[in-house]
């Protein structure tokens, strides 16, 4: 006998990003040096002032389960955030602490969408969002932005997709994939449309802290009078903190949301790790200087790697003014001959560099851009100078 499979088998597919890094993770194994841009997470190590909070946890005996929605510590710590930085009074009850931003998305997803529902994703959009929304059995209703628009989602588009069955808008910014900020009168039309309908948002605004230049973040729940009442607000400390491995995440969302998603936390995962939630306390409350060490580092490389594309033959790119990666246009190079191979779209212009070249990247399908390329920058100085001139190599043709 085997097993039959439920039908919510059929709705989701791995994580493409994950799936070049394993293939990118492949070579490395049999001993090819691969100059890996594909890492969707900050190559540095975690503060040690970070990790000896971990320490005193496990030490004091902080290793058995918390109330499932969070210490109330890291819940206040959190509240306290949004009130101080955003100015969004935000009371600890409505914050819910998870195994991870993408952890509170899904509960998110799961409190507010099913079968029937729509759910609004501007596209390019993080890998993931489009299967958790299927996961739920809602349809992720997709709306292309284009780089002439800077990838930002108009009022009118958004009205214009909106049905009786729109659930919800799902907003990123700073963006993975384009590292594209929402300028904040870009965010107010927006929030004006959204105000104008009975669709809710989650706002996922995990990169809230990795800006460069004079981009400013704005948590979109702040934004206009009533909007906290139907947004779900998402970040954690995987990537300012350098904590992806940590596994702590957040919700900042109204109460019969936020009730629901404590309780279905606490019957899915009870808890998220005691001593992750010690040293996650320690990020938001502890000293900030290993924080800007590594944000000059990431503006020093994001500088450089805007130069190098410019470099690069028949490739663009938007200068990226948050997170840590360029969303390059490659799309001159289709119907070309690259590295031997024939290539006919973002996968095979990837997997023609990863084969000849021995450049990771991701290609931008996977993030429903058809067209582009995804170049992370959390990677060293020396990885990005001689991958970027093994990339000039491969666009020549070479
Ligand atoms: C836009 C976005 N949201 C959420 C996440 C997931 O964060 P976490 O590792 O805290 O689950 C990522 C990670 O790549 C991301 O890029």
């Amino acid at each position: 006998m085997s097993l039959r499979l439920a039908e919510r088998s059929r709705w989701v597919a791995p994580s493409a990003t994950m799936a070049m890094a394993a293939e990118a993770a492949r070579l490395k194994a049999t001993g090819v040096e691969v100059f890996d841009f594909s890492l969707g997470e900050p190559d540095f190590p975690t503060p040690e002032h970070i990790c000896q909070a971990a320490e005193r946890a496990i030490r004091d005996g902080k290793t058995h389960y918390t109330p499932a929605a969070g210490i109330p510590e890291l819940r206040a710590a959190v509240a306290r955030h949004y009130a101080t930085s955003v100015g969004l009074p935000v009371e600890p009850q409505h914050v819910i602490v998870s195994n991870g931003a993408k952890h509170s998305i899904h509960n998110a997803l799961m409190a507010l969408c099913g079968p029937g529902d729509e759910v609004i994703i501007p596209s390019p959009y993080w890998v993931s969002y489009a299967e958790l929304v299927r996961l739920t059995g809602a349809e992720p209703v997709i709306l292309e932005t284009t780089e002439e628009e800077s990838f930002i989602l108009s009022p009118e588009r958004f009205l214009a997709a909106v049905t009786p069955r729109t659930k919800l808008l799902m907003i990123n910014s700073p963006s993975n994939p384009t590292g594209v900020v929402y300028p904040r009168s870009a965010l107010e039309a927006l929030a004006d449309a959204v105000l104008k309908t009975e669709v809710g948002v989650i706002s996922d605004e995990i990169y809230e802290e990795l800006l460069y230049g004079d981009a400013e973040a704005h948590c979109f729940a702040g934004l206009r009078p009533g909007l906290a009442d139907r947004t779900i607000t998402i970040s954690g400390v995987s990537k300012t903190y350098a904590m992806t491995g940590w596994r702590i995440g957040w919700a900042v969302a109204p109460p019969a949301v936020s009730k629901f998603m404590g309780a279905l936390q606490s019957q899915e995962t009870s808890n998220p790790c005691s001593i992750s939630q010690w040293a996650a306390l320690e990020a938001i409350t502890g000293p900030k200087d290993a924080i800007r060490g590594m944000l000059a580092e990431f503006s020093k490389r994001r500088d450089y790697v805007i130069e190098r594309i410019k470099g690069l033959k028949d490739v663009s790119c938007i200068p990226p003014q948050g997170a840590f990666y360029a969303f390059m246009n490659v799309e001159r190079h289709f119907g070309r001959t690259l590295g031997g191979e024939p290539i006919t779209d973002s996968t095979s212009f990837c997997q023609a560099a990863l084969r000849s070249v021995n450049v990771a990247m991701v290609m931008g399908s996977a993030f429903g851009a058809e067209g582009f390329a995804r170049v992370s920058f959390a990677t060293s100085m020396e990885t990005l100078e001689r991958g970027f001139d093994a990339l000039g190599r491969f666009v020549e043709g070479g």
